[in-house]
């Protein structure tokens, strides 16, 4: 019963020099841990996507705003969208000028407009009631638009973020109000983006939306920045056989669509993309203790200490995440021996353990606090150290204090196999810190 994973990268050995339990150990428990090589590798496929010399990867800093990973992602030649100030002063960290952050916001304050405007090298707004603020707080500036293609793609309602049902963009039909209010602030438009949802395995309805895009585009003669949004998925069910989408083929027939605009039109400006997931998601395990088993019924319950306040994504969205039950050194199991250069885990701790159905629960009072249901795993002691696979992005990024519970600690296995602390766990402090006395 050895557990493999064989991320794409040969001889990369997720926790470098540590094993999953010193981490634990050394960093406590829950914890997020990250890889740089994979990190890296991720990046670089993306820049490969388009031979376009205006082609331009603007990682959403939404999926994890960690500066320690953002500088690996500025190393790596990639710019960056932000959606919040907190995500631009995350990014200023990180050390992104001005010229590589764009805003693409929702909803917000004039005074967020203004500060977007100071501080990004260009601004998206998504209604035509917002390009009324824009124009108030910025008259005379330059400003792009999100648009609406009617077609939406992704893993789950709540992620699909274009079509009928969701509140962004701006619709073809309110295209004539939108060129009012250029008007009226005398505003220049100077790029159209969309984003169509998020965790598409299938290229089809990015291509398809992509290809609408760059026709709306004609009809907006003299803007240089054309952005199709992220939304690029990762194989979560890599184990049951999903395979990773095939990024030269889809960088092939985008590629083909951005040739054949510029080929039919003058334009001079550039493409841009916005992904997060699949920058982040894969280079991330996240760490925690078992602290009690128990059975209901048929169910063999797994307590641990991932409760949703550090991984919603699975409570939020029903979201898979491949759990692996690591053991523990020393413990009931076999010590920790690693399999082989090539596995992202060491999972030769539990190969004495039955196989068992078992569902993977955390620490919040909530029924729904369920990170894994019914999951065919070694039988999880006491102590033992599990992963939950490919955290990496809205995982710490959407982390919270419910239940006044401290988010995690995240740690960078660096690219000689060596550990750092990127992010101290909170502490009671600083809950505490926020109330006046
Ligand atoms: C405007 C915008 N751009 C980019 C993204 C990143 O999406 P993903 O992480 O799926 O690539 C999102 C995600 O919500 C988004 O709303």
């Amino acid at each position: 019963m050895t557990l493999t994973r064989n991320h794409d990268i040969p001889d990369a050995d997720f926790f470098g020099r540590s094993t999953p339990e010193e981490l634990t150990e050394n960093f406590g428990s829950p914890l997020y841990v990250y890889n740089e090589n994979i990190l890296r590798a991720r990046c670089r496929a993306l820049k490969a996507l388009s031979a376009d010399p205006g082609f331009k990867v603007c990682y959403s800093t939404k999926a994890n705003g960690n500066p320690h990973l953002l500088r690996i992602i500025r190393e790596e030649g990639l710019a960056a969208d932000a959606m919040s100030p907190g995500e631009i002063a995350v990014l200023r960290r990180a050390g992104f000028p001005r010229k590589d952050i764009c805003y693409v916001c929702n909803n917000v304050s004039r005074d967020e407009l203004a500060l977007a405007c100071r501080e990004a090298d260009h601004v998206s707004v998504d209604s035509v009631s917002q390009m009324e603020s824009f124009g108030q707080v910025n008259p005379g500036g330059e400003i792009m638009i999100r648009v609406n293609p009617g077609i939406g793609a992704g893993h789950h309602d709540k992620v699909i973020t274009a079509g009928k049902n969701t509140k962004f963009g701006i619709v073809p039909d309110d295209f004539d109000a939108a060129r009012d209010v250029l008007r009226k602030y005398r505003l220049t438009l100077i790029g159209l983006n969309q984003h169509v949802g998020s965790l598409f395995m299938d290229p089809k309805p990015y291509l398809d939306a992509a290809a609408w895009l760059l026709r709306t585009a004609e009809r907006f003669p003299g803007i240089r920045l054309i952005d199709f949004g992220g939304g690029f998925g990762i194989p979560y069910r890599r184990h049951e056989g999903e395979k990773a989408p095939n990024m030269r083929a889809f960088g092939q027939k985008f590629d083909a669509l951005l040739d054949a605009f510029r080929a039919r039109t003058d334009y001079a400006g550039a493409f841009l993309i916005e992904p997060g997931r699949y920058v982040t998601a894969e280079c991330s395990v996240l760490l925690g203790r078992v602290h009690a088993v128990k059975n209901n019924g048929p169910v063999r319950y797994v307590g641990t200490d991932i409760g949703f306040n550090v991984l919603v994504r699975p409570v939020m969205y029903d979201a898979f995440h491949e759990v692996v039950v690591y053991g523990r050194q020393g413990g009931g199991a076999p010590g920790p021996e690693r399999p082989g250069g090539e596995s992202c885990f060491p999972a030769a701790y539990v190969q004495e353990r039955p196989l068992m159905t078992q569902t993977i629960v955390g620490n919040i009072c909530e029924t729904g606090d369920v990170s894994a249901r019914d999951r065919e795993l070694p039988e999880a002691a006491v102590g033992d150290v599990v992963g939950v696979l490919d955290a990496g992005a809205y995982g710490q990024a959407m982390s919270s204090n419910y239940n006044q519970r401290l988010r995690p600690a995240e740690v960078l296995i660096a690219a000689d196999g060596s550990c750092r602390l990127i992010r101290r766990r909170d502490t009671v402090e600083d809950l505490l810190a926020v109330y006046p006395e």
